[in-house]
């Protein structure tokens, strides 16, 4: 079996995305939370820390299959430019995608060591990392030329995601696929986004800022979720003057 790489995450809190975030962190449009969304995130995080539970809800929110395809378009794309492309899954919870990857290629990387110990059980000869950023392993990411953030940009606070990103090679183009699910302020998705685990739902425009700041455009859509949602999928190179 490849050797599972465990650091500790840097950050204090729960074992939970954004763990150690403060308060000034919801900026931009992002509200801090009241007392039912609170409670609401307290119980989806007690229900879906468990890999498996995880896995059941992405099953009934008919995921993988609706996203799976743009991962493997931008693998393809990325195989078509170089064929040693070393790739960073960030954030990739239980492994939702980690078999569309060479093992040699690939590293794993999610702040749930649950959802870690999961993946690697799954996926034996690939590599995971279990760490909330990329500051501890930055001397080891020059061959890096892409990364994928698939559901997770909505988990981070601004400084943090920056903080991950500037971490990247300077030296060579990233690649960056990032898949997100955008705010709902009315309707039944105002009401399921609730549960969301994420603390940092963005609308549209917000999440265009962002993903503007951290890197420069190749492609970009909005797509519909289910009946309730849109995902934003972009494509993009990371910006080497990002902070
Ligand atoms: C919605 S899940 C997406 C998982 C997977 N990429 C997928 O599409 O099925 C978001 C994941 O991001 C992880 N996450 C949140 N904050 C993180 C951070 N600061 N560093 C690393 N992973 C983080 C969570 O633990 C969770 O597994």
């Amino acid at each position: 079996m490849t050797e599972q790489l465990l650091i500790k995450p840097t950050t204090s809190g729960t074992n939970q995305s954004n763990a150690g975030y403060v308060e000034s962190d919801y900026t931009y449009g992002v509200e801090s939370p009241n007392a039912l969304r609170k409670l609401c995130l307290f119980l989806s995080n007690a229900i879906l820390q468990f890999p498996q539970i995880f896995e059941l809800q992405q099953q009934i929110l008919n995921q993988p299959t609706l996203l799976r395809k743009e991962v493997e378009d931008e693998i393809a794309s990325l195989k078509a430019e170089n064929v040693n492309v070393r790739v960073i899954d960030y954030g990739c919870g239980s492994g939702t995608y980690t078999g569309l990857f060479s093992p040699d290629n690939y590293l794993g990387i999610d702040c749930s060591l649950p959802m870690i110990k999961h993946a690697q059980k799954q996926h034996p000869q690939h590599k995971f990392l279990h760490a909330d950023n990329l500051e501890g392993i930055k001397s080891n990411l020059e061959d890096v030329s892409a990364i994928f953030l698939v559901g997770v940009i909505h988990h981070l606070p601004e400084n943090l995601l920056i903080s991950i990103l500037d971490c990247l090679p300077k030296t060579n183009k990233v690649r960056m696929l990032s898949i997100d699910t955008l705010k709902c302020n009315s309707g039944l998705g105002a009401i399921v986004q609730l549960f969301e685990r994420g603390e940092f739902l963005r609308d549209e425009r917000d999440h265009k800022r962002i993903l503007d700041r951290i890197a420069s455009q190749l492609s970009y859509k909005k797509v519909p979720y289910g009946s309730c949602f849109d995902l934003a999928v972009f494509r993009g190179i990371v910006r080497t003057d990002i902070a």
